[in-house]
């Protein structure tokens, strides 16, 4: 008796190439970076080895070294000089994502620039917006926090950026970001939303990342659980109807599941393998418990094989140059 099918004829190892179903390409690779207003030089980030703050002077430079390995797009943080109530330093003309974004376009003229569109990087409180009443659920007022979000829109549009990418999980955030940016005629500006974001515990890494450390809340009233499926499509599905041109899925490699549902909305979905799913992979390397490489390869494809279109990783740079050697 033979088998019927033998399925391991199509993995001989010269088909193999041949069969395979999803690859990572450089173009599906957005590359973070966090650009530091104090900053003299690029600061290591002590939980994201082989990440930095880097200075403003130094990101053209950063972007062109981006640009040479073959990324396309960067989505860019800011940690600012001064933080305060209102997030004032978010949407200054000389603050200092204004500044990156310039820097980045008079060196590297055709980088898409992204910028996260949030308040926690700028309020001295560290929430994602402005504050009115304090209690036991301290949070964000939403009305007040979406009129901050449109100036710092427009103030990001003003200087260049391609996409905004608003993070700040308010209710309506899509519909009014998009009515501010029209107004002042920058239609070509898109919508990149991080329209299903959960609260969840792989952001830890980013708090140091972006000086957030001393952030004492939590933001559980206004990202959503983790355990809600039906919600997390509900949420993008809104952002999809009020005009987002991107959607997102936030943190990556374990919501999988919610990233193949929303492909179902058509959109162009990003993932965002977060700080998180950074820091475990490369902790574990530095460890000599995984093999890198084939750890951060294989985490990308099973993200890009749910229904990513693009994926947001710290691994960006290592991805491209990996993906030279071959
Ligand atoms: C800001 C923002 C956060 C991240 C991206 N944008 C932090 C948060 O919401 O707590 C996290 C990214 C990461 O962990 O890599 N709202
Ligand atoms: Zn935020």
């Amino acid at each position: 008796m033979f088998p019927e099918r033998r399925m391991r004829r199509i993995r001989r190892r010269a088909i193999q190439p041949l069969v395979r179903e999803t690859r990572i390409t450089k173009e599906d690779l957005i590359a973070p970076l966090f650009i530091d207003e104090n900053a003299r030089e690029p600061i290591p980030i002590a939980s994201m080895p082989g990440q930095f703050r880097y200075p403003i002077q130094s990101v053209g430079t950063i972007a062109q070294r981006l640009r040479d390995v073959g990324i396309r797009a960067v989505i860019l943080f800011g940690i600012p000089e001064i933080k305060d109530a209102e997030a004032s330093g978010a949407y200054a003309e000389e603050g200092v994502i204004q500044q990156a974004v310039r820097a980045i376009r008079a060196v590297v003229p055709d980088m898409v620039i992204i910028t996260d569109l949030c308040a926690c990087e700028y309020t001295d409180h560290g929430h994602c917006g402005i504050i009115l009443k304090e209690g036991s659920e301290t949070e964000p007022d939403n009305d007040a926090s979406l009129e901050l979000m449109q100036k710092i829109a427009i103030s990001q549009a003003m200087s260049g950026a391609d996409i905004v990418a608003p993070s700040c999980m308010l209710d309506g955030m899509v519909t009014s970001i998009r009515d501010a940016l029209d107004r002042a005629g920058f239609y070509e500006v898109s919508i990149m939303s991080y329209s299903t974001k959960f609260a969840s515990a792989l952001y830890g890494p980013f708090r140091d990342a972006a000086d957030s450390g001393s952030f004492s809340g939590d933001r559980t009233t206004y990202q959503m659980d983790v355990a809600n499926k039906k919600e997390a499509f509900l949420e993008s599905e809104l952002d999809a109807t009020e005009g987002a041109d991107f959607l997102m899925v936030k943190p990556g490699g374990w919501f999988l599941d919610i990233v193949r549902d929303i492909t179902e909305l058509g959109l162009p979905l990003v993932v965002y393998q977060v700080s998180g799913e950074y820091a475990m992979i490369r902790a574990a390397a530095q460890n000599g418990w995984l093999d890198e490489k084939k750890t951060v390869i294989e985490s990308l494809i099973c993200i890009k094989r749910a229904g990513a279109s693009l994926i947001i990783t710290y691994f960006a740079e290592d991805v491209c140059r990996w993906l030279d050697e071959v």
